[in-house]
């Protein structure tokens, strides 16, 4: 017979989520430039390459002519990937409305939008139709392009009605689902007005995933108090059908870093960084601009700190990229707003003719400047008020094999589970505590530092999304060998 890993290897998968890991910005009637897009999601399924995979998702644009889809599907087929099309009535309302306003800020315990309540329920109602008629329009392209013995592999909030879809489309598929957020209690899941169609509609999948134990624990309380199933240690069993549910903590492609920092120019960029920077101790923060990264707090944190230690005035900078998202959603804009304010006041009160303590950057790095940056940085600040696992501080760690910096990290976010022992864990909502880790990181001596950063690199080292990946999807085949066995007899 063939071994495990050959037939992995050759294993067919239909990657679904959202975004594609490339958006497009057109240039012409029918031409397209592609660019990598931002976020945990892309980042961790770059590193899925053992599997004959084909990415389908929205390309982040609108194209309404024929003409201009059919480039733009020429031009993703080189990266294998396949377009949603989606107009722009349901990217409002599905994307910037359900997904991004509803399930975003509650998965992250930030609650439901609160304005005038009437209002809200009927533009609910019509949001989560569109939602579901967007999840729609993702089924039918898999159903497209779906082969017997495909793994259907779906990702995240966006996505909760699709495994319901396809297994309608066709039962014996197989369906896989991933969240990428946190699951919350259930006690916050029961708060949204269509709570229980999406449990029912995410229990259609086969295989259930999430990044931690946590997680996995809720999702299952909520389908027992919500929906009155029985929740047993595989999963959750509703009138003999069991659908698995299992944590599968994410990871990056470490390699890919610490490739990076071998190569010519990013050692000459990091040789830039450390000139620019010299008699300073350099502080990074890299999050997408959101509310979940409490950006805000940290920067308040630091002002904290620097008006308790005057003696560190002009011996540390703090570099924060905020990367744009979600901008057509007018909390993002807000928050925007917030933040430049705070960084102004505290460059105003703190900054001198020549140097300011906050370099703050709306926009993304390319990924060797990226690389450059984490290298030469002293102390890392991921302060997450709730955060599905954080990438960040991962691909942080991973740089940091000659420096042996140190992570500040949010016990809020799901990396506080793996990266807790080597990390100083935080209180983000805690802004003194905060600002005290800020001292302790920076006075912390070699032999700590030393030691917490070994325990880090050996954990992302060997927890990789290769990893993440080929465990899932086997165990999404195992599933399925169990019931064919079973149907066998
Ligand atoms: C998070 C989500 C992803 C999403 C990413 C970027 O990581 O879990 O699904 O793709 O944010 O957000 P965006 O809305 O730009 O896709």
């Amino acid at each position: 017979g063939v071994d495990g890993s050959e037939r992995l290897h050759k294993q067919r998968l239909l990657v679904v989520a959202n975004r594609l890991p490339v958006s497009a910005v057109r240039k012409g009637e029918d031409s397209w430039q592609l660019e990598m897009s931002v976020g945990g999601l892309v980042s961790a399924l770059l590193g899925v390459k053992e599997f004959d995979a084909r990415w389908i998702g929205w390309a982040g644009v609108n194209v309404p002519d024929e003409i201009g889809q059919k480039a733009l599907t020429t031009a993703l087929a080189e990266k294998r990937c396949i377009p949603v099309f989606l107009d722009e009535d349901i990217v409002h309302q599905y994307y910037n409305g359900y997904c991004n306003n509803m399930l975003w800020p509650l998965f992250h315990y930030l609650g439901l939008p609160q304005e005038d309540r009437l209002a809200t329920t009927r533009s609910f109602q019509s949001q989560f139709d569109a939602y579901k008629k967007a999840n729609q329009m993702f089924a039918d392209v898999v159903n497209k392009h779906y082969k017997e013995g495909d793994v259907v592999w779906c990702h995240d909030y966006h996505l909760m009605f699709l495994p319901k879809c396809l297994k309608e489309y066709n039962s014996k598929m197989k369906v896989g689902w991933f969240l990428h957020t946190p699951f919350p209690s259930s006690e916050i899941h029961r708060m949204l007005p269509s709570r229980s169609e999406l449990l029912r509609s995410v229990l259609a999948a086969d295989l259930v995933g999430f990044h931690t134990y946590d997680y996995a624990r809720h999702f299952v309380s909520a389908c027992t108090r919500i929906l009155g199933l029985e929740g047993t240690p595989e999963g959750v069993e509703d009138q003999g059908k069991l659908t698995r549910v299992a944590a599968f903590p994410i990871g990056i492609d470490s390699e890919r870093f610490i490739r990076a920092l071998e190569l010519p120019q990013v050692q000459d960029h990091i040789k830039e960084l450390k000139e620019r920077f010299a008699g300073r101790k350099v502080m990074l923060g890299v999050d997408r601009l959101d509310m979940i990264k409490g950006i805000p707090q940290k920067i308040l944190a630091f002002e904290e700190f620097l008006e308790e230690n005057p003696e560190w005035r002009d011996k540390v900078v703090l570099l924060q990229i905020a990367v744009p998202t979600r901008t057509d959603v007018p909390e993002y804009q807000k928050l925007t707003s917030q933040v430049h304010e705070i960084v102004g006041r505290i460059n105003g009160r703190f900054g001198t003719l020549t140097a300011v303590p906050i370099h703050h950057l709306d926009r993304s790095l390319d990924f060797h400047a990226l690389c450059a940056l984490y290298a030469v940085t002293d102390v890392a600040l991921v302060t997450s008020l709730r955060d599905g696992m954080n990438l960040v501080s991962y691909e942080f760690v991973a740089c940091q094999a000659s420096k042996k910096g140190v992570l500040i990290l949010s016990e809020f976010a799901g990396a506080a589970q793996s990266l807790g022992a080597g990390a100083i864990l935080v209180n983000p909502w805690n802004i003194s505590e905060v600002a005290s880790s800020i001292g302790y990181a920076l006075n912390m001596p070699a032999d700590e530092r030393e030691k917490r950063h070994n325990h880090n690199f050996r954990h992302v080292t060997t927890h990789t999304s290769q990893e993440w990946a080929a465990t899932f999807v086997r165990c999404s085949l195992e599933l399925n060998d169990t019931i064919v066995e079973a149907q066998l007899r």
